[in-house]
């Protein structure tokens, strides 16, 4: 049952390691990320990408940035640091756990009264490695949840990419699978290949591929024909953020799914941590959706595929309304309706 080999970050002292996921599957190969904007560059061009691996990468940034400050009080430390975070802050402004990161390390270095210095860069740094390793452990808790919800055997439908990849290990929804598949139950995936950037063809057939899962990949618009067709026993996906209502912002094409999965009655299951649930927003219209260049719609590769000032529209995300999931798995347990009781109950524990 243990992890995979797959390494999306690290931290290598003097650098973060990242893999460069908009090479995959052609190539692996690896960026050295030496400060707070190469990290924050790697994010916004979707090098590292996944709600939990990018608070994960600015958590190593903002260790960078203590590590080779030249502040001399602790007051400069701080305010150094708390730039950085305006920086890494900007990078996407929809995956929450990119903010929760960062909040929480700011918070660890303001409550200590200490002005030791070396002192204050080490609890950043030893923080950033804590996000990490609690992101791990976290995911092989929502594997363990999420198992008891899949039938045996079972065909299992997700978007976009949930895995190692996209977490600090494993995954979330792709773990569930992971899971499921590692404990000998018989499984097999479809996923949607999730337009503009092919998450799901490059990423999570790689990562099934490698895992030696079953799967079969669809475009995404053929989702509701499968559905129709061969039927499916669950939808399951992750998710950038979720409100108090549970209502759940996931990759453009999710809200789709769990309409259609509505429609020829499919469970529809959210994968995720609790540091992605936004507790202090009230539902899905506060959520702020990222909107993308054009060109990853009417380019593909550097190849044009559609004529020259097309107009688009390009969120990279959609929400999808608390009435629509089944049930929303993290690593204290299912959270079922009423949602808000329950992400109530399940946020406010420590
Ligand atoms: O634009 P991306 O690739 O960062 O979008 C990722 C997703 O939508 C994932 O489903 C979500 O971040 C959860 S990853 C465990």
């Amino acid at each position: 049952l243990a992890t995979d080999t797959i390494c999306s970050i690290s931290w290598q002292k003097d650098f973060v390691k990242i893999l460069d996921q908009t090479k995959l599957p052609a190539a692996e190969i690896y960026l050295e990320c030496r400060n707070v904007e190469a990290v924050a560059h790697a994010i916004e061009r979707l090098c590292i990408r996944g709600a939990p691996a990018i608070g994960i990468a600015a958590a190593m940034a903002l260790a960078l940035e203590a590590q080779s400050s030249k502040s001399k009080t602790a007051v400069d430390l701080i305010n150094q640091l708390a730039s950085a975070c305006v920086r890494l802050k900007q990078t996407r402004p929809t995956a929450v756990n990119l903010q929760w990161a960062l909040n929480r390390i700011m918070d660890k270095v303001r409550s200590r009264s200490s002005t030791d210095i070396s002192f204050l860069k080490s609890l950043v740094i030893k923080e950033a490695m804590l996000i990490h390793h609690e992101d791990i452990e976290n995911n092989m808790k929502i594997a363990e949840y999420g198992q008891t919800v899949i039938p045996d055997p079972a065909t299992v439908l997700t978007i976009c990419n949930t895995g190692s990849l996209a977490t600090g290990g494993y995954g979330t929804a792709l773990g569930v699978i992971k899971r499921v598949h590692a404990i000998g139950r018989k499984i097999s995936v479809i996923a949607c290949e999730t337009r503009p950037l092919l998450q799901g063809a490059r990423l999570t057939a790689w990562e099934l591929k490698k895992a030696g899962i079953p799967f079969k990949l669809i475009t995404d618009s053929m989702a509701g024909y499968f559905m129709k067709v061969f039927g499916a026993d669950l939808v399951i996906a992750g998710a950038d953020r979720i409100a108090a209502n549970g209502d759940t912002a996931n990759k453009i094409g999710t809200y789709s799914l769990a309409v259609l999965a509505k429609n020829h009655a499919i469970p529809f299951f959210i994968a995720a941590p609790i540091s992605t649930i936004d507790a202090t927003i009230h539902n899905g219209n506060e959520i702020v959706i990222e909107e993308r260049s054009p060109e990853e719609i009417t380019a593909f590769q550097g190849i044009e595929t559609a004529p020259v000032h097309t107009d688009v529209w390009n969120p990279s995300f959609d929400i999808v309304p608390s009435k629509y999931i089944t049930g929303i798995i993290t690593e204290r347990g299912i959270i079922r309706r009423p949602f808000t009781k329950g992400i109530c109950r399940l946020c406010c524990r420590n």
